[in-house]
C-alpha cells in the first residue's frame, strides 16, 4: 500500500491543527490503496484524533520515548500514544542533530514494535558526508545500529525513510531536490542491506519512502520509480492544497 506522511515538525497550535485537518479532509477522497499519515506536534494530537475521519487521514508522533512511563519530564512514551497514533517518526535528521544517537534510536525502535506503533525510521547523509563519498556508509551504518534490537518478523512491519539531509527545506530558501539516481543508489543500499541481515522475511513488507523538499512539482517522479512506496513530506504538508495536490497524484498512480 502506498503511504504518504505529513511531517508538521514544530508548527501549529490546536486551533490551527484542527484547521487544517478540516480542510485536508474536504480536499481528500479516501482510496484503499493509499495510506494519508499527518504527524502534528504532540499538543494537538489528542483534540485531531477526537473527530478525525479515519477513513481518510492517520495520526502519527514526530518522536517516543523508548520507555512506557516514568520520571522523564517533558517526554511522550509510546504506550501514551497507544490507540491514537498508529505511526511514529524516528530518528528523524532534526533531533539527529540534537543529540539523538543510534543507541537511543534503536530503544525507541524496539519501543514503537512494542506498542504496536509502525516506526517511520529515518537514515540519511548530510551534504559534507554526501561531498566526502561517505553516503553509502552512513545509510549503512545507521540501518544497522538503529534495528539492532528488532527481530526480522519486527522489520518487516517498519517504514525506512531515505531523507539525504541536503535536500531537507531547512527554511532557508535553498531548496535541493534530489535526483531520481541519488534515490535509486540510496534504496538499493537500503534493501540488499536488510536483506542480508534479516534475510527475505526482513524485506518482505518492508516500505520506503522517500523525504525531502517534496512537492506538488517533484512528487511525480518520486513517486514513480521501482521500490518508492511513498513520501515523507515536511513543508508541503503545512499547506492543505499542496499536500491534497500530492496525495492526489499518489492515488492516481497504478
Ligand atoms: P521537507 O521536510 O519536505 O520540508 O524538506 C521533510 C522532512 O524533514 O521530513
Amino acid at each position: 500500500m502506498r503511504l504518504i506522511v505529513g511531517n508538521w515538525k514544530m508548527n501549529l497550535n490546536p486551533g490551527e491543527a484542527s484547521l487544517l485537518v478540516k480542510r485536508l479532509e474536504d480536499k481528500i477522497k479516501p482510496d484503499p490503496k493509499t495510506e494519508i499519515v499527518i504527524c502534528p506536534p504532540f499538543i494537538d494530537l489528542y483534540p485531531i484524533a477526537k473527530d478525525l475521519d479515519r477513513g481518510k487521514l492517520k495520526l502519527g508522533s514526530q518522536n517516543i520515548h523508548y520507555l512506557d512511563e516514568g520520571p522523564f519530564t517533558g517526554e511522550i512514551s509510546p504506550a501514551m500514544l497507544k490507540g491514537l497514533a498508529d505511526y511514529a517518526i524516528i530518528g528523524h535528521s532534526e533531533r539527529r542533530a540534537m543529540g539523538e544517537d543510534d543507541k537511543l534510536i534503536a530503544k525507541k525502535m524496539a519501543a514503537a514494535i512494542r506498542n504496536d506503533i509502525t516506526p517511520v525510521l529515518c537514515v540519511g547523509e548530510t551534504l559534507a558526508e554526501r561531498q566526502h563519498g561517505l553516503a553509502k556508509k552512513v545509510i549503512v551504518d545507521q540501518l544497522t545500529a538503529d534495528l539492532t534490537q528488532l527481530t526480522a518478523t519486527d522489520v518487516a512491519k517498519i517504514v525506512v525513510a531515505y531523507e539525504p539531509v541536503w535536500s531537507i527545506n531547512h527554511g532557508d530558501g535553498n531548496i535541493v531536490h534530489a535526483k531520481p539516481e541519488d534515490i535509486t543508489f540510496a534504496y538499493t543500499t537500503i534493501r540488499t542491506l536488510l536483506e542480508e541481515l534479516y534475510g527475505e522475511e526482513g524485506v518482505s513488507g518492508l516500505r520506503l519512502l522517500y523525504g525531502g523538499s517534496a512537492d506538488p512539482g517533484h512528487c511525480r517522479a518520486y513517486l514513480e520509480m521501482p521500490y518508492v512506496d511513498g513520501l515523507l513530506v515536511g513543508g508541503a504538508s503545512l499547506n492543505y492544497e499542496d499536500f491534497a495536490k500530492i496525495v492526489k497524484v499518489a492515488q492516481g498512480l497504478k
